[in-house]
């Protein structure tokens, strides 16, 4: 017989004469006569409740079933008699899978998320990160559709890079090297031995191939793994995190800033539709106002600001920030949750940024000062998303390079896109865990990335 899973089980329409499920024992208590087991098979939120009659052969084993262990029970789906579920099954078999011991460390009290992190190959059991990592699944197969839907390809660019995307420096370098026996050339480890003859590292975005690819295929994604090694720990920080990288040929900021828009409150309205069960956890027990902010993103009209309008509102609001503001500052984290959260009440896009504190390849405007930039702001979190209009034009794009002192050598090639049939075309980053923290109200990276990297913790 085929196992049936919980989900599909639960939403069944009449009794059925004859199934198989496979899950984990959740809960069990006894009555007399009857062992009541409460069985999860991550499918769902929901358990399923197993009624197992004394009378099934291995009833004495049966009563020694302890949370956590695997189980596979065959019997009929029928009415619950008890209140509270609409189904329940009427065990005629029970396969014990694997007896857990005691010791297994999730029990029924509710377990701290610092708790939890200390056995990640655990938390997926728990209803929260089961909940978790179910959406984190459902909102990767919404991001494909979404694209696909309006003629996007995508595009697996590498993860392998001898490029630093943003200029930041925070790369994590790949080597085949014997790191307790480096070759040496005038005082200097000689990367003409390495494996590919030159210094490499792990890509810290796609975005520089994605362009490549723009201006041969049209629009182009990516969706992959991206790398930094910014020793930064906050809890919107992680060292390895998801990047949806659109890039779209003969479009501008402002196409740019429409794509943004459009593409968050297409993922924040699939979740409130597809994801409702889950959601609900997440509404009840992480953020009370989580339903009400995602209605908010799904349907309000994002605010578009140049970067000297949000200076300004910075500058006169009565808020104390850590950080002061002025024309040239970035904007911190407490700046953004402050125009989002406080003053705007909703999305904002902030654009125009001073070229000073953004990456080359951004596109120069005619102020000679500002860079057609653009940032996506949300409550909570901040800054969700980052991309610009690229600069296409040869000469302009040589300049910057040189004014950031960047060696143009190794970019030959990024330049050479600029020599023959150079187009207006723009793109951004939307960081997949930040759009994660948004949907389910989880204030801490580590808890939307089933295993995260962050200093020091590379334990699973
Ligand atoms: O603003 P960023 O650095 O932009 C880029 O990398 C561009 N090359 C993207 C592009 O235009 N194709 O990063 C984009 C987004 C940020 O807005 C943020 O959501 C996320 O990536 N992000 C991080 N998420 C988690 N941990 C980190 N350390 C992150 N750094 C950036
Ligand atoms: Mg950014």
């Amino acid at each position: 017989m085929e196992r049936i899973k919980i989900f599909e089980l639960l939403k069944s329409e009449t009794p059925i004469e004859q199934i198989l499920i496979k899950g984990w024992v959740r809960t069990r208590r006894d009555s007399k006569g009857f062992s009541f087991i409460e069985v999860n098979d991550g499918s769902s939120l929901k358990n399923v409740q197993v009624v197992v009659n004394d009378s099934v052969d291995n009833y004495s084993e049966i009563k020694k079933l302890t949370t956590g262990s695997a189980v596979a029970i065959r019997g009929k789906l029928v009415e619950s008699k008890g209140g509270g579920q609409r189904w329940e099954i009427q065990a005629e078999n029970i396969d014990i899978v694997h007896l857990a011991p005691d010791s297994y460390p999730l029990q029924k009290k509710r377990h701290t998320d610092e708790y939890l992190r200390t056995i990640a190959h655990l938390r997926p059991r728990t209803n929260k990160y089961g909940a978790a990592f179910r959406i984190r699944s459902e909102v990767s197969y919404a991001i494909h559709k979404f694209f696909k839907d309006r003629g996007f390809r995508y595009i697996h660019t590498p993860i392998i890079t001898g490029s630093d995307c943003e200029g930041a420096g925070e790369l994590f370098q790949v080597t085949a090297l014997d790191l307790n026996n480096l070759p040496v050339k005038e005082g200097k480890i000689d990367f003409q031995e390495d494996f590919f003859g030159k210094e490499a590292n792990l890509t810290v975005s796609g975005q520089l191939s994605a362009e490549m690819f723009c201006l041969g295929l049209g629009d182009v994604y990516t969706f992959g793994p991206t790398f930094r090694a910014e020793n930064s720990n906050t809890r919107r920080h992680a060292a390895e995190f998801w990047m949806i990288e659109p890039e779209m040929a003969f479009c501008d900021n402002d196409g740019n800033m429409d794509l943004g828009e459009e593409l968050v409150k297409h993922l924040t309205t699939y979740v409130m539709q597809e994801c409702t069960e889950d959601l609900e956890l997440f509404a009840k027990w992480v953020d009370k106002n989580l339903l009400s902010t995602l209605e908010n993103t799904a349907t309000s009209d994002y605010i578009r600001l140049p970067y000297r309008e949000a200076v300004d509102i910075l500058k006169k609001s009565a808020q104390k920030f850590e950080y002061d503001v002025h024309f040239g500052s970035d904007l911190q984290t407490e700046h953004e949750r402050y125009l989002t959260e406080r003053h705007f009440k909703k999305p904002v896009i902030v654009y125009d940024y001073p070229k000073a504190i953004k990456p080359f390849y951004m596109r120069v405007n005619d102020d000679g000062e500002t860079v057609a930039a653009m940032d996506v702001l949300v409550p909570n979190i901040g800054e969700i998303i980052g991309g610009s209009q690229r600069e296409e034009r040869l000469e302009m794009l040589e300049a910057r390079m040189d004014e950031v002192g960047m060696d143009k050598t190794p970019y030959w090639w990024y330049l050479d896109a600029r020599r023959y049939g150079s187009v207006p075309h723009s793109g951004f980053g939307l960081g997949f865990e930040r759009l994660l923290m948004l949907i389910t109200g989880i204030s801490n990276i580590r808890d939307v990335i089933p295993f995260p990297r962050t200093p020091n913790s590379i334990e699973f």
